[in-house]
């Protein structure tokens, strides 16, 4: 994939309004710290586009990341952050919400699981919460993938496949953003 443009072009907070865009959207979801913004660095090839940390929850709104002036990587917040209230929690949920049933050009939701560790409930309330959205399953990345032995990848790819009860034959790609395994998979699977 040949990137000629990449750029922040829309930051959401709590109170912003969803934008419309005729232009595909591709959606990355998934716990905090679980590698989304990370993600997309590694797609485009860029260091540092999407704001990266150690500490969780350091994306607090919803990023458009335009690309090729042809398609969006749409960056949101990571749940199960522990330091944020409940009442704070329960209004990015409803954004969220809000998110997915408002844009009207989701071509594509991206789920990013941690392969090092077992999904957890709110793991599984997303991945069931998509399905319900949009009738789809999303993509499954299995992120991290450079921080587990060879050995343990298909026994962890299956952790997730059982933990979230997807179907049988979905595909989940491991993926690393430090060696950029999986890059040229996903990029066919964007298919953009
Ligand atoms: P929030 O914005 O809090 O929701 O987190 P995020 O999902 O955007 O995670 P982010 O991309 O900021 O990554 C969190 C931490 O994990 C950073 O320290 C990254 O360097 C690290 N990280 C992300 N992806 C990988 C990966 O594939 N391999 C390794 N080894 N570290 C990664
Ligand atoms: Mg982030």
């Amino acid at each position: 994939m040949k990137i000629t443009s990449a750029e922040l072009q829309t930051v959401c907070g709590l109170n912003s309004k969803i934008p419309i865009h005729t232009n595909k959207e591709f959606v990355l979801c998934g716990r905090s710290n679980v590698g989304k913004s990370s993600f997309i660095n590694a797609m485009l090839n860029r260091k540092n586009l999407a704001y990266t940390s150690n500490t969780p929850g350091k994306t607090r709104t919803i990023n458009y990341y335009l690309i090729n002036n042809k398609f969006y990587f749409v960056d949101i917040p990571g749940y199960g952050y522990a330091k944020a209230s409940n009442d704070e929690q329960n209004a990015w949920a409803s954004f969220i919400n809000k998110y997915f049933t408002t844009s009207e050009s989701i071509e594509e939701i991206i789920l990013l699981c941690d392969i090092r560790h077992k999904p957890t409930s709110d793991d599984k309330t997303m991945y069931d919460f998509i399905l319900d959205a949009t009738g789809y399953e999303p993509i499954i990345l299995a992120t991290k993938v450079d921080k587990v032995k060879k050995s343990e990848i298909k026994k962890n790819v299956d952790i997730i496949k059982k933990e979230l009860n997807t179907s049988d034959d979905i595909t989940i790609i491991p993926f690393s953003s430090e060696d950029k395994t999986g890059v040229n998979e996903v990029w066919k699977l964007l298919n953009v």
